[in-house]
């Protein structure tokens, strides 16, 4: 019998499927100018893949700063409504380049698709850019205790597909992201730039002409 190869490919959302990670960034900006701290891009990259908890828990260290309960709460609320204004009109016309036809193809070869995003707003954007029927398996921030760079969202996917880790790929645009599917040993795919990204296996800019031979043998 022949034992064909069972393997699955794990997407990270903002950032890969589309650039709602430059809304994250805006909106972290805009909150951070409250408390009277500068957000560079260059932290961003640090924020890039955290939950929202730990993002302000990162700045308020960055900011050398303490906040009551109440002014956390009250940030982490402002912080999603300007993002959440940014997303409102996000539609199909919004996923990344090259994006729909690697899925497909993908999916022509059967391998598994699933989605591992740190964002509790995944389904919500998925919808908007109607390509949440593409995923086999969705985890987002609301279905994981522990946050990048922990593996345990990619892990969860890699069972949930019943896929072996070694045999899952991972597309990340974030350093924690990158740190957490590395330690499963699951081969990593940076979107970016190598500079930020220097743990992934390989990197690319985007999936604009990248086919699915270039990261797997078919
Ligand atoms: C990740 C983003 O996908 O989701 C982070 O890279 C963001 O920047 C995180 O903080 C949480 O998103 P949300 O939508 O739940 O605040
Ligand atoms: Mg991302």
């Amino acid at each position: 019998m022949i034992n064909k190869l069972n393997r699955a490919f794990i997407f990270d959302l903002d950032g890969v499927i589309t650039e709602t990670s430059e809304y994250h960034f805006m909106a972290w900006k805009t909150v951070c100018k409250k408390i009277g701290y500068d957000l560079t891009r260059k932290k961003n990259e640090e924020l890039k893949g955290v939950n929202r908890n730990k993002c302000l828990d990162m700045i308020m260290k960055w900011a050398k700063i303490r906040l009551t309960e109440k002014e956390i709460e009250s940030l982490l609320e402002a912080k999603n409504n300007i993002y959440i204004d940014y997303i409102k009109d996000l539609n199909e016309n919004d996923v990344c380049e090259g994006v729909l036809n690697f899925i497909n193809d993908a999916i022509k070869n059967n391998i598994k698709i699933a989605l591992y995003s740190a964002s509790r707003n995944a389904k919500r954007i998925l919808c908007q850019l109607k390509i949440i029927d593409l995923f086999t398996v969705i985890i987002d921030g609301n279905n994981v205790t522990n946050v990048k760079p922990d593996p345990e969202g990619f892990k969860i996917a890699a069972d949930l597909t019943k896929t072996n880790t070694k045999d899952c790929v991972v597309f990340e645009d974030s350093i924690s992201g990158i740190e957490g599917a590395n330690k499963l040993n699951m081969y990593t795919v940076g979107i970016g730039s190598r500079d930020v990204l220097k743990n992934a296996d390989v990197v690319y800019k985007g999936f604009k002409n990248l086919k699915i031979k270039d990261i797997i043998n078919v």
